[in-house]
C-alpha cells in the first residue's frame, strides 16, 4: 500500500533541536497557540489544562531555563518560548472548582497536539520534552497541589538540519479490527 495521505503539516512536523535565536514569539502568535489549545475537546468540557509561558529574554524564561535537564538545556533555551503544561489531578478548593476527570492527562495531550498543529500552521516548530525538574517548576511558579506539572514545549522557528529520518511502527502493529493483534488494513 502507498503511504496514506495526511496533512503536510503532520507529515512534515519534526521535533527540531535547533532554533533561530533571532526569532521572537509575538503576543498575537502566542495567543493563537494558546487559543488552539483552549478549543480542544475534553471530558465533560472539564478543560483540565493550564500553561506556564516564558519568552526568551523575560523573567519567566530566566527562571525556567535552570530547571531544564542538561540534555534539554543544550537546545531548548534558543527557542523563542518555553511552554510548560499542567493537568489537574484533583478538584480544587474553590467554590466553582472544576470537577476532576480521570481523563485529564488525555485531555491535556490533545490540547497540546492542537497547540503544536497551530504552531506548524504559523511556521513554528514545537519540541515537547519531559526532562526537567517538575517539582522545581511547581515551586518556582507556585503551582497549586491539585495541578500536576506535566511536560515542556520549546516553541520557535525551527532549523531543520541533520535530523535523522523519523520512524514509526507500521499501521499493522497499532490498528486492529475485531481482535487485538489482527490488522484492520
Ligand atoms: C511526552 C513527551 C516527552 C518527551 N520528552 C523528551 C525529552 O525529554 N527530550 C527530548 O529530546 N525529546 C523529548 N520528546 C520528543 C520525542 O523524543 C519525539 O517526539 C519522538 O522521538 C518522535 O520524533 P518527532 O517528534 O520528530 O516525530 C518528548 C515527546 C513527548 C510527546
Amino acid at each position: 500500500m502507498d503511504e496514506p495521505r495526511i496533512l503536510p503539516l503532520l507529515r512534515e512536523r519534526r521535533s527540531v533541536r535547533e532554533y533561530d535565536e533571532t526569532h521572537e514569539l509575538g503576543s498575537a502568535d502566542l495567543a493563537s497557540l494558546l487559543e488552539a489549545a483552549r478549543w480542544a475537546p475534553s471530558a465533560g468540557n472539564s478543560q483540565p489544562w493550564a500553561f506556564l509561558v516564558g519568552r526568551r529574554g523575560d523573567a519567566a524564561h530566566e527562571a525556567f531555563v535552570p530547571l531544564l535537564a542538561p540534555s534539554v538545556r543544550r537546545w531548548a533555551p534558543a527557542a523563542s518560548a518555553l511552554v510548560f503544561t499542567l493537568h489537574q489531578v484533583a478538584s480544587g478548593p474553590e467554590e466553582d472548582a472544576l470537577v476532576y476527570s480521570d481523563y485529564a492527562a488525555y485531555d491535556l495531550g490533545q490540547a497540546v497536539a492542537q497547540l503544536c498543529v497551530q504552531a506548524g500552521a504559523l511556521g513554528l516548530s514545537c519540541h515537547q520534552f519531559a526532562a526537567f525538574d517538575h517539582d522545581g517548576l511547581a515551586g518556582v511558579a507556585g503551582v497549586p497541589a491539585h495541578w500536576s506539572v506535566t511536560t515542556g514545549i520549546a516553541v520557535g522557528r525551527g532549523i531543520v538540519s541533520d535530523l535523522a529520518p523519523r520512524t514509526r511502527r507500521p499501521l499493522a502493529e497499532i490498528a486492529y479490527g475485531a481482535r487485538f493483534g489482527e490488522p484492520v488494513l
